[in-house]
């Protein structure tokens, strides 16, 4: 495809995008979770389509409509979320992680809801699988990018990340600053790359950080090729 024509840049790449929380049931009325949105996943794959790409988008619970033209698989928890993943990833070029999953689930799930009784309740939690860092460690891996909300060390922290699991890049926020992280339509990121480079950017939009994201992935792909 002609990289010239607005809206084809990225004709020819499959991106496995997630996005939104998961839900770790503890009873049939209750579950974990967090404040995740959507938003950022879904701005990148209404962007990712626009610009061409195939998109798969596996989506935790959200409010938001699904783009048009992607392919939706629609996921409740972790393990749910890495069964979809893990299944589509082979005939993806590109996968990007912008879901919040939920790193811990209840070790039991009750057949019924659960009565009070004493005055404190502990609950028991096990840890889910980590499914961007499974990806890090695949033979035939896809071009990785993380995301990474932190509330303090934020470069240390995501740099960290990208080490351990094996990404080309990841986008660091921190979600305790206003206008950034959780819920809200805007960012405020730092991209960190493989190479050790890191690119600070200022407030802006998810949808145009979305944009700026798949501009680097591009590029992160010519390189590659
Ligand atoms: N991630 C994942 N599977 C998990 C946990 C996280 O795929 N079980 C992905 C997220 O989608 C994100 C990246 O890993 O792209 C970083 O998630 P984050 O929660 O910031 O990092 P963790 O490795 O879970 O570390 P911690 O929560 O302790 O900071
Ligand atoms: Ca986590």
């Amino acid at each position: 495809a002609c990289a010239l024509l607005a809206g084809d840049d990225l004709a020819g790449e499959t991106m496995l995008i997630t996005a939104g929380p998961t839900r770790e049931e503890l009873d049939p009325v209750r579950y974990i979770s967090n404040h995740s949105s959507g938003k950022m996943g879904y701005a990148l794959a209404r962007a990712a389509r626009h610009r061409g790409a195939k998109v798969i988008l596996v989506s935790g619970p959200t409010c938001l409509a699904p783009p048009p033209g992607v392919e939706l698989v629609q996921v409740e928890s972790a393990r749910q979320m890495h069964e979809a993943v893990m299944a589509c990833v082979p005939d993806c070029s590109v996968v990007i992680k912008a879901a919040a999953v939920a790193d811990y689930r209840p070790v039991l799930r009750c057949g019924e809801k659960m009565k009070k009784s004493g005055e404190t309740l502990t609950l028991q939690l096990e840890k889910n699988p980590d499914i961007l860092a499974e990806l890090g460690q695949l033979e035939r891996r896809p071009l990785l990018v993380g995301f990474a909300a932190e509330t303090t060390d934020l470069q240390t922290h995501a740099a960290a990340k990208l080490a351990a699991k094996n990404l080309d890049m990841i986008v660091a926020n921190d979600v305790s600053q206003e206008g950034a992280g959780f819920n809200v339509s805007t960012n405020i990121a730092r991209i960190l790359y493989r190479d050790g480079r890191i690119e600070p950017l200022e407030l802006m939009a998810k949808t145009r950080l979305a944009e700026l994201i798949l501009d680097r992935i591009r590029e992160l792909l010519q390189d590659k090729r």
